[in-house]
């Protein structure tokens, strides 16, 4: 995988596939960029896929303050100027989501289209936060495999695949537990994002697992409601990474978002 030099921290990403199309896929907490591996199969035929990693998951390294949303957008806009790209179908999923809104507020026309994937808009609540900071003391004390243990049950369907669960557990494993505090910490600083809805004037596919219970339908419904032609796909057996326990329909719907949308 491809590096880049930012501020000290080396940013590793993904950069794949043929195309001169792009998409920007943009991972969930406490994953990596690995979570898009079928997706990255799926479209690599036909697109070139960038993922990258967020400081301290997956390859890139870790920094000791918050991952804010402002700080990786920077992260991703550096990696993106390093490939001098400067116009993608942008992917962000949970966490993912978050950064989008942010990447939106910076740079709008760097989107040719936005997939918003079990996301939601707001900011936390002042208890949400306080939870946030007590599972990055948490993790950085009892590691990875409390991480995965307090998380995995969370991002995955009532009653998931066996082989969800390792795959999924094998991804938080891949990260640093630093990574994961500093994670939590940028989300528990993050805006509301709420107004931007109206701002979003790309093309807008909102998706949801319809057994999300950490982002739910509603969320993804008012998102749906707040930005201007959006269009909702929900994904019927899945819970909050339809990407993976719902494969095949969320690449379809992706596929063809990609295919409609104006050159
Ligand atoms: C994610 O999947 O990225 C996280 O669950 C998001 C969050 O903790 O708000």
């Amino acid at each position: 995988m491809p590096t880049t030099d930012l501020a000290g921290a080396k940013i590793h990403y993904l950069d794949t596939g043929s195309g001169k199309d792009v998409f920007l896929l943009l991972h969930a907490f406490p994953l990596h960029s690995g979570m898009w591996s079928r997706q990255v199969a799926a479209l690599s035929p036909k697109y070139r896929v960038i993922a990258p990693d967020y400081p301290g998951l997956g390859k890139s390294t870790p920094r000791p303050e918050p991952s804010t949303m402002e700080a990786l957008a920077e992260q991703v806009l550096g990696v993106l100027g390093s490939l001098q790209i400067d116009r993608a179908i942008v992917v962000g999923l949970s966490m993912g989501g978050y950064l989008c809104f942010e990447l939106y507020r910076r740079r709008p026309g760097l989107f040719r289209g936005l997939a918003l994937c079990d996301t939601k808009p707001g900011a936390d609540t002042p208890e949400g936060a306080a939870n946030r900071e007590a599972f990055a003391k948490n993790a950085i004390e009892k590691g990875l495999h409390w991480v995965a243990d307090e998380m995995t049950p969370k991002l995955l369907r009532p009653q998931p695949d066996p082989a969800a669960v390792r795959e999924v557990r094998h991804l938080i494993g891949q990260g640093t537990p630093a990574g994961v505090g500093s994670a939590q910490r940028g989300m528990a600083r993050r805006p509301d994002s709420t107004p931007t809805l109206a701002t979003i004037t790309c093309p807008t596919l909102v998706v949801v697992g319809a057994e999300d219970t950490l982002t739910p339908p509603s969320e993804a419904e008012k998102m749906v409601a707040g930005i201007k032609g959006a269009r909702l796909a929900k994904i019927a057996g899945a819970g909050h990474m339809p990407n993976l326990e719902a494969t095949a329909e969320f690449d379809r719907v992706l596929l063809d978002f990609a295919a409609g949308l104006p050159k």
